[in-house]
């Protein structure tokens, strides 16, 4: 249950977009929320916006890379003076392929920084925020990657695990506050960032999720943290059977290369 006195009356998403960003501005605009809408590419940006103020509810949008070191100062120039009441961090797809002895150590770096540093710095502000305020939520979106190790995109999925893990303890901490934390977890999820990488989403036999859907479920349990595993969840389920690690391991990856057709 959205409970959008505690919520409200302002969320913003960084990486508010497309797919499960954009899913979550529509389904929150038709709750009444209003929105801060951050991302790079201002076609899907002006899209959005246009959307969500068709349904009623006030919307700022904001051309911003989040690797851009001025990334939270200027998030904050448009937000300090908004009753904010929930922060969706949503940006976060692999944007980095290969093994990782032969990397390029700027593409590595850019996979920790969108899902590690710039989420962190995020956090700590708009979790201060909803601190004082003794009212709010958070939302980060996971992936089902990061119960085990991948080959060739090794580094993802393990700052997925490193966010999943320091998701939990935000959690304990901001509970006495009466703010929810929410890790949003993700199993394959039909958004164009996932078109663009490649995936055949119509293939026979592959089974994704609907960006709308997974977004609905992180609004409905947002109060029912650390983590919700959406969708995909046979494939998650699977690699949460613990041990034996190499097992579990070699078992996923060939699921992945069937799934990916890689
Ligand atoms: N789709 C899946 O199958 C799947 C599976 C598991 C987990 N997830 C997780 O779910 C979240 C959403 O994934 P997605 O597939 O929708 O792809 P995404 O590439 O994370 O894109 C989502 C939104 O973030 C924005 N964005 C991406 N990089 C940004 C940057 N550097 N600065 C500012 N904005 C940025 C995008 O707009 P711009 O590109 O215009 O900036 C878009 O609005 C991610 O955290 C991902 O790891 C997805």
């Amino acid at each position: 249950m959205f409970d959008t006195a505690k919520y409200g009356p302002w969320a913003v998403i960084a990486g508010g977009s497309e797919g499960v960003g954009a899913e979550l501005a529509r389904q929150l605009a038709d709750l009444g929320i209003n929105l801060v809408l951050l991302a790079r590419k201002p076609e899907p940006l002006a899209a959005i916006a246009e959307d969500v103020a068709a349904r009623g509810v006030e919307v700022r949008t904001l051309r911003q890379d989040l690797l851009d070191p001025e990334a939270l100062a200027n998030v904050r120039a448009l937000t300090d003076g908004l009753d904010v009441g929930l922060f969706i961090y949503n940006a976060g797809s692999n944007t980095y392929r290969g093994e990782f002895v032969d990397s390029d150590p700027a593409g590595v770096q850019g996979v920790i920084d969108l899902n590690i540093t710039t989420p962190l710095a995020f956090l700590r502000h708009f979790g201060s925020r909803l601190k004082q305020r003794r009212s709010g939520g958070i939302i980060v979106l996971g992936s089902g990657s990061s119960f085990v190790g991948h080959a060739n995109i090794a580094t993802y999925p393990a700052a997925k695990a490193f966010l999943r893990i320091f998701v939990e303890g935000l959690w304990l901490e901001l509970k006495p506050y009466d703010v929810d934390v929410l890790e949003l977890c993700l199993g394959l999820t039909r958004t164009p960032a996932m078109e663009r990488l490649g995936y055949d989403f119509d293939k026979p036999g592959r089974v994704s999720s609907d960006p709308a859907a997974v977004a609905r479920e992180g609004l409905e349990h947002l109060a029912e943290g650390p983590s919700w595993l959406a969708g995909g969840l046979d494939l998650i389920a699977r690699q949460r059977v613990g041990f034996p690690r190499a097992e579990v391991v070699t078992g996923v990856d060939a699921s992945y290369r069937a799934i990916s057709g890689r």
